[in-house]
């Protein structure tokens, strides 16, 4: 049953380039739901899911889908030598629900162009929206495999691999990657012309070197070089946190759309408030939790769903002014039963729920 919660202001909210209220009311819903093409189809809304690995599993897009409000989902990322054997209803990343296909794309991750190709037939032989390619991810152990944002390293085989898979598929091409591993914006430019002429349909572009860890803030103005720099849309990604820094970055920067990540797990009905100006009952705080819970049940053996609720948990609970005492307990809990006892604790009086999330907890 949905219980109350406090909504407490944090801080006041920055004044940047234009009024609050007029975005909030009337012009960012109109300028997300301005439909948008990409390659051979198109989005009726702007605003997407950007990939999160462990995160942006089917259970978490099937809580979105409850919600609506987005032009589409991105998977996990999921590894392209696997894929063409893998089975969807085995594997815990290459999963889907089959209603959800229309406006899913998968991310994939890999060095060998053959390899990314024959993953990329598969996933649209499957039906998916389309395929995106992972030159983003910075992590160690993806770069150690040479894959990820460790090709932006490399732009000529960067470039054979979006070649290859535009050879091998029709359905649209996303490419997503950082400014590099310099902080030089016209490296990324030189990777974002180099990408589109390879034929990518679309861009997301993530303002930040490699090695940072989302710990200083991305550079919104080299978004807009990227933008200038090719004719296919560019999703701008990289802390929109509020209505107002979703509209800045789309004034500011002139991209296309907005890829949302941290805050869609933060807040998985953002999508419905801000494309449709929906206003969420605040009893949605008390009830998330416990649905994506009931949901990684559905889809995952109970290990892997106890494991995916605390990574979940770690973002979620930078709603809550209180939000550290929440993680520290469902960090320890031992089974999905626990959790609903720590949740049924932490909600039994009216949480104070934070007007714009708590960036702490956005650094892990
Ligand atoms: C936990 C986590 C996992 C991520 N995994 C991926 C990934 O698998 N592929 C990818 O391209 N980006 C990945 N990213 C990066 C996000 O897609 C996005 O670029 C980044 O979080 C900045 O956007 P935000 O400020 O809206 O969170 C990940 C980010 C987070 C926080």
């Amino acid at each position: 049953m949905a219980q109350s919660v406090r909504i407490v202001a944090q801080r006041a909210l920055p004044i940047h380039l234009i009024n609050p209220t007029d975005i909030m009311h009337s012009n960012l819903p109109r300028h997300l739901n301005q439909p948008l093409a990409i390659g051979t189809k198109s989005i009726a809304k702007r605003l997407v899911l950007a990939p999160m690995a462990f995160l942006g599993h089917v259970a978490f897009r099937e809580l979105i889908a409850t919600f609506g409000g987005y032009g589409l989902l991105f998977t996990e990322m999921c590894s392209a030598k696997s894929i063409p054997q893998e089975n969807r209803f085995v594997s815990p990343y290459f999963k889907w629900r089959d209603e959800e296909r229309p406006l899913l794309v998968c991310q994939i991750f890999g060095a060998k162009p053959p390899l990314m190709a024959a993953a990329a037939q598969r996933i649209e032989a499957e039906g998916f929206f389309g395929v995106d390619i992972n030159f983003g991810c910075a992590d160690g152990s993806i770069c150690r495999q040479n894959c990820g944002a460790a090709l932006l390293k490399d732009p000529e085989l960067a470039g054979r691999i979006v070649a290859a898979v535009r050879k091998a598929v029709a359905f649209p091409l996303f490419v997503k990657f950082r400014t590099g591993w310099k902080d030089d914006p016209h490296l990324a430019v030189e990777l974002a012309r180099r990408f589109e002429s390879a034929g990518a349909d679309a861009l997301t572009f993530h303002p930040r070197v490699a090695p940072d860890r989302r710990t200083r803030p991305p550079r919104w103005e080299y978004i807009t070089m990227i933008k200038q720099a090719v004719s296919i849309p560019v999703f701008g990604n990289g802390d929109v946190f509020d209505r107002t820094d979703c509209w800045n970055m789309l004034r500011a920067t002139g991209c296309d759309g907005v890829a949302l990540g941290r805050m869609a797990l933060a807040r998985p009905w953002i999508f419905a408030e801000w494309s449709e100006g929906r206003e969420t009952d605040p009893g949605v705080y008390v009830d998330t939790p416990r649905n994506l819970a009931r949901l990684l049940m559905k889809h995952y053996d109970p290990p892997r769903a106890l494991r995916r609720f605390k990574r979940f948990a770690l973002y979620f609970s930078a709603n809550f002014r209180f939000g550290h005492t929440l993680y520290s307990r469902i960090s320890k809990v031992r089974n999905m039963a626990e959790v609903e006892d720590v949740l049924r604790r932490f909600f039994s009086d009216p949480p104070d729920v934070v007007s714009r999330p708590n960036m702490n907890f956005f650094s892990g």
